[in-house]
């Protein structure tokens, strides 16, 4: 996994929960050999999953609900990265579009070494989107953090429901994201 995202996560814990509970983090770690990293270099997943499990236990929330937050926290600064590639997009569901078709494309063009998960998408309707996340990852719930991000940065509201989960035994991940009109 790139090395962006692992500082990424630095990066909330800290922000979120302070530089000690960072260190600690690392600290209790196996496989960690340092508490920063390098965004151009890639990582084993296994560190990832570890200092995710580490943090989980310590803060004594689920492992979904950890990456979901930090899926949120992450979108600005990917998005950043990404700017001259977001295209005409006006809405979250042009721009997940725009991510699977440009963005995560150009990301493994760059780096040959980058992973992607599959997004495949089927438009309901206007105001719903049916999402198939497929990863050897397996972290849709990274994926349910992302999108809500990308809702913000459009100034929208979305819910987000896993109607199947791998997690759950299931097959596939889907998830339906639906717009929530301002009241
Ligand atoms: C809502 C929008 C997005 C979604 C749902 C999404 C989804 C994901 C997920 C879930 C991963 C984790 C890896 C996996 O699942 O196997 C990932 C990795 C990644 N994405 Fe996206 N992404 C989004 C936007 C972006 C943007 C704007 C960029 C900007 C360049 C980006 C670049 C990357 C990179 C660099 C990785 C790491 C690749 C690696 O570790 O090898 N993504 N994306």
């Amino acid at each position: 996994m790139k090395g962006a995202i692992f500082c990424g996560y630095s990066e909330y814990i800290e922000q979120a929960h302070g530089l000690l509970t960072w260190l600690d983090i690392v600290d209790k770690s196996e496989l960690a050999e340092s508490s920063s990293f390098i965004a151009t270099d890639i990582y084993e997943d296994k560190i990832f999953v570890e200092l995710l499990t580490i943090s989980a236990e310590l803060l004594n929330v689920s492992l979904s609900d950890i990456l979901t937050e930090f899926g949120e926290f992450l979108f600005p600064t990917l998005l950043g990265s990404a700017k001259h590639h977001i295209g005409e997009c006006t809405n979250v569901f042009e721009f997940l579009d725009h991510v699977e078709n440009v963005i995560h494309i150009e990301v493994k063009k760059a780096d040959p070494l980058a992973y992607t998960p599959s997004l495949i998408l089927d438009t309901v309707s206007n105001s719903e989107l049916l999402i198939k996340y497929t990863s050897h990852r397996q972290v849709c719930f990274l994926a349910e953090g992302l999108i809500y991000g990308a809702a913000k940065h459009f100034n929208q509201k979305v819910t987000i429901e896993h109607l199947s989960c791998t997690h759950q035994g299931d097959k596939h991940c889907l998830m339906k994201v639906t717009t929530v009109q301002p009241s």
